[in-house]
């Protein structure tokens, strides 16, 4: 079934996209810094301090197969899908941001669209790590402003606990991350009233991709020129995230305020317009840097990083879900996501709710 809507009658600059509902979802089972120290050398004042995490979620066990990355976004969806007053069938495509699908390949928007129950509609997979949210909304946005669909499901999700060094050797990486998932339906809407994404910006810089990088199962460094993974790279460790943090965290820290500034110069907006930013939750205090930088107040950021970690495309929907839960963001309030991560890659979505 085609689901491209006939939107013949509608005058193509007076579509906007709207957060029609949000949603999200993480796995019962919370990990604090006191469980880590139990299995690595490791402490809570260690993991506070330098990253401001004190707990985060991982799927039960590692034989628990239902919660699946697709699973954990599942019900981060029927949550935004709830909030929108819609079902699977009003949705027309899903955008899915994962660093960590439930298969090498097929993606996980397929597997997103079959436990849904949606029609056959089109699934498009996003690889952009700690930026694929942001990179995700700028795609729906677009086929929204371009009169495809109507109804867009974007949808940031993680499962990291099934492939971190719990070993004292992955001690600086594995105390980071989380697991869960958060969803927004994007949608059309001719009301004058409704809101807007006004601006995007991203970006990217390949050089720095052994910085923050999986490198197994892959093809560029494989032993024999035939295999994505072998024994030895699973006894030697090479299998789990290799993370220059120094470096990472200096790039962050300048990247963060470049596309902010960016994306509200985009929409002819100054840093005083803005109601509420949501910084990619990779480190409070990388979060703290940058609003000190902007000069942001407290209450026009939003952190939740103490309670999950860096879940990694699933930071910035899950936080956007929240603030919405919490009414910090109400209608008419002009909201900056942004987010820099692996890759590098980084950006920003701007828009009015
Ligand atoms: N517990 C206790 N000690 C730890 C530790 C842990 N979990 N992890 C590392 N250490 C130790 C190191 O071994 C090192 O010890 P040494 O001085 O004896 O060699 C010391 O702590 C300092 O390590 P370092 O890596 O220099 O710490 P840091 O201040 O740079 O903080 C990060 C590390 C990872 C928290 C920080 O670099 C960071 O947040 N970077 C950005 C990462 C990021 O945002 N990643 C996601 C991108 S989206």
């Amino acid at each position: 079934m085609n689901k491209m809507i006939n939107l013949s009658k509608v005058t193509k600059h007076m579509i906007k996209s709207t957060i029609k509902g949000y949603g999200h979802y993480v796995p019962e089972n919370v990990v604090t810094n006191d469980d880590l120290s139990a299995v690595m050398n490791t402490n809570d004042e260690w993991i506070t301090e330098r990253t401001g995490i004190r707990e985060r979620h991982h799927r039960k066990n590692r034989n628990d197969a239902e919660e699946t990355t697709a699973y954990l976004g599942f019900r981060a969806a029927e949550n935004a899908l709830k909030n929108a007053n819609l079902t699977a069938k009003d949705i027309d495509y899903i955008v899915f941001a994962t660093l960590s699908p439930d298969y090498y390949f097929p993606g996980c928007g397929v597997l997103l669209q079959e436990m849904l129950g949606c029609d056959t509609i089109g699934a498009l997979d996003v690889r952009n790590q700690c930026s694929g949210f942001v990179y995700a909304m700028s795609v729906a946005n677009a086929f929204i402003k371009s009169n495809m669909y109507k109804n867009i499901l974007v949808v940031g999700a993680e499962v990291h606990s099934f492939g971190l060094d719990f070993s004292d050797e992955g001690r600086g990486v594995s105390v980071i991350f989380g697991d869960g998932a958060g969803a927004v339906i994007l949608s059309a809407s001719e009301d004058g009233d409704s809101g807007d994404i006004l601006a995007v910006n991203m970006h990217s810089e390949g050089k720095y991709a052994e910085e923050l990088c999986v490198q197994f199962p892959g093809t560029k460094f494989g032993w024999s020129d035939r295999m994505r993974l072998e024994p030895e790279q699973v006894t030697n460790r090479e299998i789990y995230p290799i993370m220059n943090g120094n470096f990472v965290f200096k790039h962050a820290v300048t990247r963060f305020p470049e596309t902010i500034q960016e994306v509200l110069s985009a929409a002819g907006k100054t840093i005083e317009d803005l109601d509420m930013f949501i910084p990619h939750q990779a480190n409070l205090r990388i979060a703290q840097f940058v609003q000190q930088k902007m000069g942001l107040p407290d209450e026009k950021v939003f952190n939740n990083i103490q309670k999950y970690g860096n879940t990694t495309a699933a930071s910035i929907p899950i936080a956007l879900s929240e603030a919405l839960q919490q009414e910090k963001i109400k209608r008419g309030d002009l909201v900056c996501l942004s987010a820099f991560g692996s890759g590098f890659t980084w950006g920003s979505v701007l828009f009015q709710y």
